[in-house]
């Protein structure tokens, strides 16, 4: 099962480590446009295999996209990060434009893949891929939702003073400060809902923690993370080539579910063999559809900055 990402960044590097280290792949490709740094990145990976015993072959190249030829899933995480004074519109464009070029690179090779979006604003980029390619709305999953729900859990399991593994936790909506919507009301230690043991009030520092989680390490580290987003990238691929039919929020392209349509933002999705195999449309109260047709709005004003790429 061979894996292309493009973007040997940051994040790229940390999900082919990942992918490598928890053997969910026999091959892994990072590409990159700077000269020889996926062959760089690879190489130091491949230099772990014999202290951390992993048998995936892990090689980069310099924008040849024929060494891609025939992944099952391509991962997008090229693109730039907002820098200050650079307007939203800005990003979308610069990002916009490297997303469609490399998606149809992608495809020319690899024509059957399933492709996971990382880049940012990742919901944007999402629907970018899914309306340039023509690609079904199954092969295209965009990457954030694994990602703050693991955030959710962490905030819960410091709350509780308990392992996160013992707490399941989902967010959902889109992939922002502003529009994620941590599910408190359904997150569980242990099948027993975490209002058992936190005030509203905990909860509501939790949720509030885990929506500015990705611009807390921002602030801490000068650049976005990428050992979780890597990871979460990684748990997301294993679900696909393993055929795992987990559970996780990613941003799909929704015809009605949550009340929505025309855009991709995150719901909980059943991943499979075949990408997005169903989207889980669960019962929300009263407050939480108001957030979730908030979020929605929100992404889709987002989109209409697409305008001039989408032409
Ligand atoms: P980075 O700057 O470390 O890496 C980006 C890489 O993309 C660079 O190595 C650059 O050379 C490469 N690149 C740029 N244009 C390219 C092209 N046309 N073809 C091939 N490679 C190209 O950035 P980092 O930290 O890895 O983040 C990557 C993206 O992922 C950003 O847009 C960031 O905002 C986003 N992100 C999304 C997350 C999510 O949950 N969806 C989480 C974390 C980051
Ligand atoms: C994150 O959530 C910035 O999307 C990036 O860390």
């Amino acid at each position: 099962m061979k894996v292309t990402i493009v973007g040997a960044g940051n994040v790229g590097a940390s999900c082919a480590d990942s992918i490598s280290y928890r053997g969910i792949a026999s091959e892994v490709v990072l590409l990159d446009i700077r000269e020889g740094f996926a062959e760089g990145k690879a190489m130091d990976i491949m230099q772990c295999a014999t202290n951390t015993g992993f048998n995936t072959n892990v090689s980069g190249v310099t924008n040849d996209y024929s060494k891609t030829a025939d992944s099952d899933v391509v991962v997008i995480t090229s693109g730039i990060p907002r820098k200050p004074g650079m307007t939203r519109e800005e990003l979308i464009g610069i990002n916009a434009g490297i997303v469609k070029t490399v998606a149809e690179n992608v495809l020319a090779h690899s024509p059957n893949c399933i492709v996971v979006v990382v880049s940012n604003p990742m919901d944007t980029m999402t629907y970018l891929t899914l309306k340039s390619t023509g690609l079904p709305k199954n092969r295209i999953i965009g990457m954030g939702g694994a990602l703050d729900s693991s955030r959710f859990r962490y905030y819960l399991s410091k709350a509780l003073d308990k392992p996160s593994n013992d707490i399941s936790a989902m967010v959902i909506g889109g992939h922002g400060d502003t529009t994620m919507i941590p599910l408190t009301r359904l997150a569980a230690y242990n099948g027993i809902p975490v209002s058992q043991f936190l005030s509203q009030e905990e909860l509501d520092k939790v949720a509030a923690a885990t929506m500015v989680g990705g611009a807390t390490l921002t602030g801490l580290l000068g650049t976005s993370a990428w050992y979780a987003p890597g990871a979460s990238v990684a748990y997301l691929v294993d679900s696909i080539l393993n055929d795992q039919k987990k559970m996780i929020a990613c941003s799909v392209f929704v015809e009605g579910e949550y009340g929505q349509n025309d855009i991709c933002i995150g719901v909980p999705c059943i991943i499979g063999k075949n990408g997005v195999e169903q989207i889980v449309d669960i019962e929300l109260n009263d407050a939480e559809k108001a957030a979730f047709a908030k979020s929605a709005d929100a992404v889709r004003n987002m989109n209409a900055d697409l305008k001039s790429v989408l032409v």
